[in-house]
């Protein structure tokens, strides 16, 4: 049976505990009472509680997730007592191990990624450094992928952010097929469909590298050729490039 503490139960931890629970582990978890809602809401399954202090939280579990925003971490560190043995594991972006460990007190600390696919069991789950209790843990939660260097896990987050930018290209290409005369029901089946199939073939043609899977389709006379065109004439990747320079940027710089 897992003991797992949440301070700071938020948009991510919430979910990350939903995945939890669906996904059949053996957990019970010990939640902070800063966000009231959301940790009353969790609390309607037997095998959470809430608590009525951070230090009690730490008490009663053998790894503790830490949820809060980077601003809010000083004031969490504060007077709180980790035991040596306990494992911290951290989702707050850009606070790199060695900040953590000062804050904390303990070298037991590991950094970990996710996505809101988390509370259905299909994130990509980073985490940084290796280990065993928290790859045990977290593996319910999707795709885990152990990164060999800090560097390489602020890599994952720019790879993290993605995620969070693909939403908004599906959202502009649903809404084109929409503006055209598709209903919304079906331009979006359209859209996510078209991305699952390419992720699958990507997946199944995994020896390839994936802009040939693209130039095998967008051939000489395709109309997959003339809108790629198009495309590169608007250098449309470009600037996906530049957001992920702008995020890799403030994440080494820890500006957030
Ligand atoms: N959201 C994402 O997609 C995402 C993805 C990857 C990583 N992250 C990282 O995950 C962290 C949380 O993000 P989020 O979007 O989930 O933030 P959030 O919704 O603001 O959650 C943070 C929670 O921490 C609570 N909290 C703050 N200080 C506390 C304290 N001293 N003791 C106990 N609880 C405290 C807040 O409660 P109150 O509201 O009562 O203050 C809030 O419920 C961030 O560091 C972010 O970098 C987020």
């Amino acid at each position: 049976m897992f003991k797992l503490g949440i301070l700071g139960v938020g948009d991510l931890t919430e979910k990350m505990v939903r995945g939890f629970l669906r996904g059949g582990l053996p957990v019970e978890v010990y939640l902070s009472p800063g966000n009231h809602e959301k940790a009353q809401g969790l609390a309607r399954d037997a095998a959470c509680r809430v608590m009525p202090d951070n230090q009690a939280v730490v008490d009663h579990a053998d790894i503790v997730l830490i949820g809060v925003r980077p601003a809010q971490l000083p004031d969490l560190a504060r007077d709180l007592v980790i035991r040596p043995e306990q494992k911290l594991i951290s989702v707050v972006s850009g606070v790199s191990l060695g900040e953590l460990q000062q804050l904390f007190g303990t070298k037991a600390c590991v950094r970990a990624m996710l996505s809101y696919a988390a509370e259905i069991n299909r994130s990509t789950v980073a985490i940084y450094p290796d280990d065993l209790s928290a790859r045990a843990l977290l593996r319910t939660l999707g795709n885990l992928i152990a990164l060999g260097s800090e560097n390489e896990f602020e890599l994952a987050t720019v790879s993290a952010c993605m995620n969070g930018w693909f939403y908004f290209l599906l959202h502009d290409l649903q809404h084109w097929l929409i503006e055209k005369g598709l209903s919304s029901d079906r331009a979006r089946e359209l859209v996510l469909s078209s991305i699952e199939d390419c992720v699958a073939y990507a997946r199944y043609r995994d020896s390839l590298p994936i802009r040939d899977l693209g130039r095998s389709i967008a051939t000489d006379g395709t109309f997959s050729a003339q809108g790629l065109e198009m495309l590169g004439l608007h250098q449309a990747n470009a600037a996906w490039n530049a957001a992920c320079e702008v995020v890799f940027d403030a994440l080494l710089t820890g500006v957030e």
